[in-house]
């Protein structure tokens, strides 16, 4: 088995997953969420990176030849220094991708106007990656970015709020904030695994005219890519159609929680890292 390894902070990543499978879906998948540690949106970088290389570091234990980071905060504060100083020491063959780049790369293919939004945590927004990364990435299209940390966003889906007053009342005054740091937007990414979640009431507060892009479908197309253009990992990835599901925290509360996330229950194991 050499299974394809999506690692998040908790539950979250499994709206990435749930695409990759789709895109993918003869191939082997091993989902770890840390559910011990998380959230990571709130932590240093110093922790994030911490946690981040252990999970990768035991997802190639696994036999991973490849792991997505579908987790923002993780791939914002801890993917390159994995990709340019871990790597090339610990797995020089393998490789660890995350989901700005995916997500930079499809909002230099929509904008109209250069003009982009990125909701995330606070980790996310605190790091630049986004304003760094669509710079440096998107070919001159991207003229402006601005951010808004949600940090109410994750706690809303993960205590089942979602559609509550309390839920609109959160919604809508972040994305008042971000539109008005930037009336001229055309663009809004959802930068965080949960908002996909929340995307009903998202709609009903930003103008029809506003692209908002969800990051699964993306993150799966841009991976489909990726393999066609390297075919040496493609061909070492296993392809047996089979879902595993790992948690740091009880496997239970996994298995039942992840029904909300991708509704359907799910078996999951308790790992150690
Ligand atoms: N998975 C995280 C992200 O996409 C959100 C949850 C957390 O803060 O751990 O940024």
């Amino acid at each position: 088995m050499a299974p394809i390894g999506v690692f998040d902070s908790g539950y979250g990543g499994l709206t990435v997953l749930k695409e990759l499978v789709k895109a993918l879906p003869g191939y082997d998948f091993l989902y770890l969420g840390d559910n011990a540690r998380n959230p990571y949106g709130t932590r240093s970088f110093e922790v994030v990176y911490e946690y981040t290389l252990e999970a990768v570091r035991y997802l190639f234990s696994q036999d991973c030849p490849l792991v997505i980071i579908a987790c923002n905060t993780a791939s914002a504060k801890a993917l390159r220094n994995i990709q340019q100083l871990d790597l090339p020491v610990i797995a020089p063959d393998r490789r660890v991708l995350g989901v700005i780049r995916p997500s930079v790369e499809k909002v230099a293919e929509i904008t109209g106007n250069g003009h982009v939004g990125v909701l995330g945590t606070i980790g996310t927004v605190v790091s630049e990656s986004y304003p760094i990364e669509l710079e440096k990435w998107s070919g001159g299209r991207v003229v402006s970015t601005v951010q808004e940390a949600c940090p109410m966003w994750v706690p809303i889906v993960e205590n089942n709020e979602i559609g509550t007053e309390g839920a609109e009342f959160f919604i809508k005054r972040h994305i008042q904030h971000i539109l008005a740091k930037d009336p001229e937007m055309d663009t809004l990414i959802l930068g965080c695994t949960h908002y996909p979640l929340l995307i009903d009431s998202i709609r009903k507060y930003v103008p029809p005219h506003i692209h908002i892009l969800e990051q699964g479908a993306v993150t799966a197309e841009k991976l489909v890519e990726y393999l066609q253009r390297h075919p040496d990992m493609e061909s070492r990835l296993s392809k047996g159609g089979t879902l595993r599901y790992q948690t740091t925290e009880s496997a239970a509360n996994f298995a039942e929680k992840a029904a909300l996330f991708i509704g359907q229950k799910v078996t999951a194991e308790h790992v150690r890292l």
